[in-house]
C-alpha cells in the first residue's frame, strides 16, 4: 500500500500453511492455516491494517482451498499495539490465544513451599506415560477455548514431543506427587529447544513452557506455583533472558494464574474460523 508520497507505508503476507501429520502442530489449531504477516510503518495504523485486511479477505476469496470447514484466517499482533484491534474485530476476527512473557530480571525464584503432603521431583523417561496423560488433559480443558483442537493422534504426537523433552540430562520436567501418586507435571523447553519461538521476543536465550497441569482436587492450594518456580530457577541458573509459554485468551484459571507467576501478554493470535468468515 502506498502512503500520500508513493512511499510504502503497509505491506502483508499470506503463508498458506499446513501443520505436518504428526506434529503436535496439529492440535493447535484449523487443518489449514493462512497466516498474514502484516508490515506497517504508516502513522495511521488502524486505517494501514483496515485495508491491508480489506485486502487478504479478497485475496483468500479467490484461493479454493480457504473454503473449506477446517480452515483458519490468523494474524499475529502485538498484545500493547492497541492501535489495531478495532481493524481486526471489525474484520471478523477473534482473539484466541496468548503469547506471554516473563523477563528473568521480573523477580527472583524462589521455591514456594508445596501443601503438605505433595513433593516435588525431576521427571524422568520412566515417566512418560503419566506425562502424555497429563499433557492431554491439558489439550481436552484447553479444547473449551476452541483455540485448540483434539485430533486423532493427539497423544501419540504428545508422546514423541514428551519422550524427547524427557531424554537427556536434568530434563526441565517436574512431577508433584501425593503420596507417590502423580498429581501435577511442568514440561519446558530450554533455549536449545525452543528456538521456533525464539523469533517473537529481541531478548535472548529463550525458553519456552510447554505443559503445566495440576489435577482438579489439588488446584488452588499452591502446587501450580511450586512446580512454575522449579522452572524459574532452573531457567535463572542456565541465563535464560526470558520464558515464553502460550495459553487461551479466555481460560479463566491460566489467565490470572500466569499474570501473578510474572507473565504478561506479548503476541496475541488472533483468528477467523473457517477462513470464509474474514469479511
Ligand atoms: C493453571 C493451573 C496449572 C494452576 O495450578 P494451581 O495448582 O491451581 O495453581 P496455584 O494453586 O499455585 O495458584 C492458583 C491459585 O491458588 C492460590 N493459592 C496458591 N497457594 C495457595 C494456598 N496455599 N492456599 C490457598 N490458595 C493458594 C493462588 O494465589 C492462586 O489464586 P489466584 O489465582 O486467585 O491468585 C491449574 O489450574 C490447571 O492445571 N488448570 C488446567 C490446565 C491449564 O489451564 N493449564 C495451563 C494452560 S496454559
Amino acid at each position: 500500500m502506498d502512503g500520500p508520497d508513493g512511499g510504502v507505508v503497509a505491506a502483508g503476507t499470506c503463508e498458506h500453511w499446513a501443520p505436518a501429520p504428526g506434529s503436535l502442530d496439529v492440535i493447535e489449531g484449523a487443518a489449514l492455516r493462512f497466516r498474514l504477516t502484516p508490515y506497517i510503518s504508516a502513522p495511521d495504523a488502524l486505517a494501514s491494517l483496515d485495508t491491508l485486511l480489506s485486502r487478504w479477505r479478497d485475496h483468500l476469496a479467490a484461493v479454493p482451498e480457504a473454503v473449506g470447514n477446517d480452515t483458519a484466517a490468523v494474524i499475529s499482533w502485538p498484545s500493547r499495539d492497541v492501535t489495531g484491534v478495532r481493524a481486526l474485530v471489525a474484520h471478523g476476527l477473534v482473539p484466541l490465544g496468548v503469547i506471554a512473557a516473563r523477563p528473568a530480571s521480573r523477580r527472583p525464584a524462589t521455591i514456594a513451599d508445596c501443601p503438605p503432603g505433595v513433593r516435588i521431583r525431576r521427571a524422568d523417561p520412566a515417566d512418560l506415560d503419566v506425562a502424555t496423560q497429563m499433557s492431554l488433559e491439558v489439550i481436552r480443558f484447553d479444547a473449551h477455548f476452541a483455540g485448540v483442537v483434539e485430533r486423532p493422534g493427539a497423544a501419540q504426537a504428545l508422546r514423541a514431543e514428551l519422550a524427547g523433552l524427557l531424554d537427556g540430562h536434568e530434563p526441565w520436567a517436574w512431577l508433584a506427587e501425593r503420596d507417590g501418586d502423580p498429581v501435577g507435571l511442568l514440561v519446558a523447553e530450554r533455549p536449545q529447544v525452543a528456538g521456533w519461538i525464539a523469533p517473537r521476543t529481541g531478548r535472548s536465550p529463550v525458553a519456552y513452557l510447554l505443559v503445566l497441569y495440576v489435577a482438579p482436587a489439588e488446584r488452588g492450594t499452591g502446587v501450580g506455583t511450586a512446580l512454575t518456580e522449579h522452572l524459574h530457577r532452573a531457567a535463572a541458573a542456565a541465563g535464560v533472558s526470558v520464558v515464553l509459554l502460550e495459553y487461551a485468551q479466555v481460560n479463566p484459571l491460566a489467565v490470572p494464574f500466569w499474570g501473578q507467576q510474572g507473565y504478561r501478554p506479548l503476541w496475541a493470535t488472533w483468528e477467523a474460523r473457517p477462513a470464509r468468515t474474514l469479511r
